[in-house]
């Protein structure tokens, strides 16, 4: 049954003692959804180590098993496609229901438009609220057609190119999954398909293709970063270590940085520089954050996070050119700026208002309703520090079907005078299994483990 059907599940959250230990966080959303499609899309067999098991990331193996790959789960975070090559996807037999993942049904109707099947999508109440025109234009121009709701929204029918054609386009908006979704489907056409990004955006995809094998050039130009990929390569199935999540570290890091006292560590978190812009932006804010032991794991940097409070941070301004590399993390940095001395001003973030929720509408009237003031606009949001004073809570959050929103509120939780009660945690099991449980035991001092506790 899908999580927005059913009954919410309220919890309610108080001061936690200073967290210790070590918190072992799941594996990479981003990361996780690209070794299945990729998987699915290569000859042969790719073997997935430290998968990332929430909803998102299962209903995009299951889409991938759809489209006749065969995935297999062989244990905790290990699994197994046998994929049926670039170009071998079969129509699925019924609707590929995403749940509540942007990315996944992004990608995945990328990686079947220029295949000439036809496939139906549908995802719950949230997803059905995102606009899926930003990549039906550009699958348009590779010959696909997409029939869907009024705003470009679920459910809607791709019909991919019998005969693609190559693509060069521009990214009109900051986002990796566009930019995805292009390449993915690059991959079916013949000759070269060109993705201009004029501001950088997590460059997963790119790392990972390189990976399987494909030709892919990427290079620097007055226009932004341009990559060039080669059309119907063989991908060949490969061994994927997937990192810790650093969207997921975010969480206990920031409630670290919260509560007095604490001090954790995060091992084996992703550090590529397209996604570690909430650590730079609290290094700026004064934190006491390091990277130990940095190395490289499965084409991408990864490092062990050491992170201790010692006192307020100071509220910063965020540089707006940022925002790509930690567009995720604005809920959790809005949180911890809520304990901050002075403004945080968050600029360039209007691509909040269309995640799983408007989260600048959501951040706001959370933190209002918990004795925060704050400022928005269209597309920025401040908030004001209480340093000193603290953080009143005593009030009831709305999720809205959006974990980042549950989890961002839940850490506040753990560092404001008033209990706090969120809605529905429900939604926390799209990334984060066994969030609760990780935090609960870094509140006691033992080591975390989220695969352990989920
Ligand atoms: C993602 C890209 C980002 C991010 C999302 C994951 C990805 O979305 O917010 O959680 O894996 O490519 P946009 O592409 O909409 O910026």
């Amino acid at each position: 049954m899908r999580r927005d059907a059913g009954r919410p599940v309220p919890r309610t959250i108080g001061r936690s003692a200073p967290l210790g230990g070590t918190a072992e966080v799941p594996g990479d959303k981003s990361i996780s959804h690209r070794a299945l499609i990729l998987g699915a899309l290569a000859v042969g067999e790719t073997r997935i180590s430290g998968l990332l098991e929430g909803d998102d990331v299962r209903d995009t193996a299951r889409a991938m098993a759809a489209f006749g790959a065969r995935v297999e789960r062989l244990g905790a975070g290990e699994w197994r496609v046998t994929g049926v090559g670039v170009g071998g996807f079969a129509e699925p037999a019924d609707v590929i229901d995403c749940g509540n993942s942007g990315t996944g049904v992004r990608l995945v109707m990328g990686a079947m438009a220029t295949t000439p099947i036809t496939a139906t999508f549908t995802g719950d109440a949230s997803l059905r609220s995102r606009p899926m025109g930003r990549v039906t234009e550009p699958l348009a121009l590779f010959g696909a057609r997409a029939f869907g709701r009024e705003g470009g929204r679920l459910p809607m029918t791709v019909v991919g190119a019998a005969e693609p054609v190559p693509v060069r386009y521009t990214l009109p908006v900051a986002s990796a999954q566009v930019k995805s979704a292009v390449l993915l489907a690059g991959l079916a056409a013949p000759g070269e398909t060109v993705v201009i990004e004029p501001v950088p955006t997590r460059d997963h995809t790119e790392r990972m293709l390189a990976g399987f094998g494909a030709d892919l050039a990427i290079e620097e130009s007055a226009e932004g970063r341009v990559i060039r990929l080669a059309g119907q390569p063989e991908l060949v199935g490969q061994r994927i270590a997937v990192p810790r999540d650093p969207s997921s570290a975010a969480f206990p890091v920031a409630a670290a940085l919260m509560i007095p006292g604490s001090e954790i560590v995060v091992p084996g978190v992703g550090i590529n520089p397209t996604r570690a812009g909430f650590f730079e932006t609290l290094g700026e804010m004064g934190a006491d954050i390091r990277f130990g032991k940095l190395r490289e794991e499965g084409g991408e940097p990864v490092a062990d996070i050491h992170v201790r409070h010692t006192g307020a941070l100071r509220g910063i301004e965020v540089p707006p050119e940022r925002a790509p590399a930690m567009i995720d993390e604005y809920p959790i940095l809005a949180a911890l700026a809520a304990f901050a001395e002075g403004p945080t001003v968050m600029r360039g973030i209007g691509e909040l208002r269309v995640k799983e929720t408007d989260r600048i509408d959501a951040m706001a009237r959370g933190l209002e309703a918990v004795g925060v003031p704050v400022k928005e606009g269209e597309d920025f949001l401040v908030v004001h520090g209480r340093s000193p004073e603290g953080v009143r809570g005593g009030a009831t959050i709305a999720s809205r079907l959006d974990h980042r929103i549950a989890m961002s509120f839940a850490c506040l939780a753990m560092a404001a005078a008033e209990p706090v009660t969120i809605d529905d945690v429900r939604p926390v099991a799209t990334s984060f299994p066994g969030f609760f449980e990780l935090m609960a035991g870094l509140a006691s001092g033992v080591a975390g483990s989220a695969e352990e506790a989920g």
